[in-house]
């Protein structure tokens, strides 16, 4: 009966999930595993309470996009702002994308590309990642000349994989259509493709604010492009799509953003050192990577060793139904203690 009703394209698509358990230990949605500080969260409630709850809150939040636009060393003109990035990215399908028109992007990759592209009932170009997640370039930029939009997650989810700026400059002057950069994991990776917006008109950063910046309860991300363009894809959000506390909090944590780098660190020196340990367990091999987290194969595959953690109340993401990721887990990088807790458990298990 909603057959009649719902696009096939839709009806074709599983709905997005992300398996759960109970768990003492979250490490399967790259957040931040610290929380703001309860003087910065007092801050944000009381400012909360002092607002109207009666009133729109402002149609477009200037001030926000002002100090987004120094945090980034662009224009205010240059920003625009979603609930999250995957709301920045769903504008960009519905400003550029009409059915039957390209969309190049890596896989495995992030999942919500394909969903959008699917919607929109485009074609889908993709360049496949080799074996051991390298990228190939030579195909990428092949693919995305012939595309009118290009999305490329650098580093890539899930498999850290880190493409440099000099090839994403020859992607750039290499193709007529839009090439969106997806950075959530910037902080992580320090590789950033900014300095190429102002020569490069057919270039969108998209960025959040759930992962490093420890805001992934309140939504909120952000594009970056050429002024123009932000108008254009901006009409693609709907009015009063950012809420009074989500503007409230940002801004008050913009103010106290210090503390992020600080963390950021601790986070790439526990990365390395997870991956250095978990290595050295028979039967475990841990990918490298240039984010919060990283791929893992064990010998049991990926259900069982998901099975296994979520026993010990560890909650780690299966992405074997990836391509290319039969047998893989991503893993977050954790507090130190818990990723001490779960090397223990990688050793029990092994
Ligand atoms: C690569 C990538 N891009 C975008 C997003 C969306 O982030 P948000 O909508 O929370 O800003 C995620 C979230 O997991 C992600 O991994």
């Amino acid at each position: 009966m909603i057959e009649k009703w719902i696009q096939a394209d839709v009806l074709s698509q599983p709905p997005y999930q992300v398996k759960t358990t109970k768990f003492q230990i979250k490490l399967n949605q790259n957040e931040s595993p610290w929380d703001w500080p309860a003087d910065i969260k007092e801050i944000i409630s009381r400012r909360i309470l002092s607002c109207g709850w009666n009133r729109y809150p402002d149609l477009i939040p200037v001030e926000l996009r002002e100090k987004i636009g120094v945090l980034c060393n662009v224009s205010k003109d240059s920003v625009i702002i979603g609930k999250g990035s995957n709301e920045i990215l769903q504008a960009i399908f519905t400003a550029v994308i009409r059915p039957k028109d390209s969309v190049c992007t890596l896989s495995p990759s992030f999942a919500v590309y394909k969903m959008l592209a699917e919607q929109k009932g485009a074609q889908i170009n993709v360049s496949n990642l080799s074996s051991s997640f390298t990228i190939d370039e030579s195909d990428l930029k092949k693919k995305a000349s012939k595309s009118k939009l290009t999305i490329i997650c650098n580093p890539n989810s899930p498999t850290g994989t880190l493409l440099p700026v000099s090839v994403i400059e020859d992607i750039l002057n290499n193709t007529s259509g839009l090439v969106v950069v997806d950075e959530a994991y910037v902080d992580f990776s320090g590789v950033t493709a900014v300095e190429l917006l102002t020569s490069h008109q057919n270039l969108i950063i998209t960025r959040t604010f759930s992962k490093a910046f420890s805001l992934a309860g309140f939504r909120i991300g952000y594009g970056l492009m050429d002024k123009d363009l932000a108008t254009e894809i901006q009409k693609c959000l709907l009015p009063f799509n950012i809420d009074m506390p989500s503007i409230i909090a940002l801004e008050t944590i913009l103010d106290h953003h210090e503390l992020v780098q600080n963390r950021v660190e601790q986070i790439i020196k526990e990365r390395d050192r997870l991956i250095q340990e978990l290595n050295k367990i028979d039967g475990i091999l841990a990918q490298d990577s240039h984010s919060n987290f990283f791929l893992l194969k064990t010998k049991f595959g990926a259900e069982k060793t998901f099975n296994i953690l979520a026993e010990k109340g560890i909650l780690i993401r299966d992405v074997s139904s990836y391509p290319g990721l039969e047998s893989y887990s991503r893993i977050t990088v954790g507090k130190q203690d818990e990723n001490e807790t779960l090397i223990r458990a990688f050793r029990e298990m092994l």
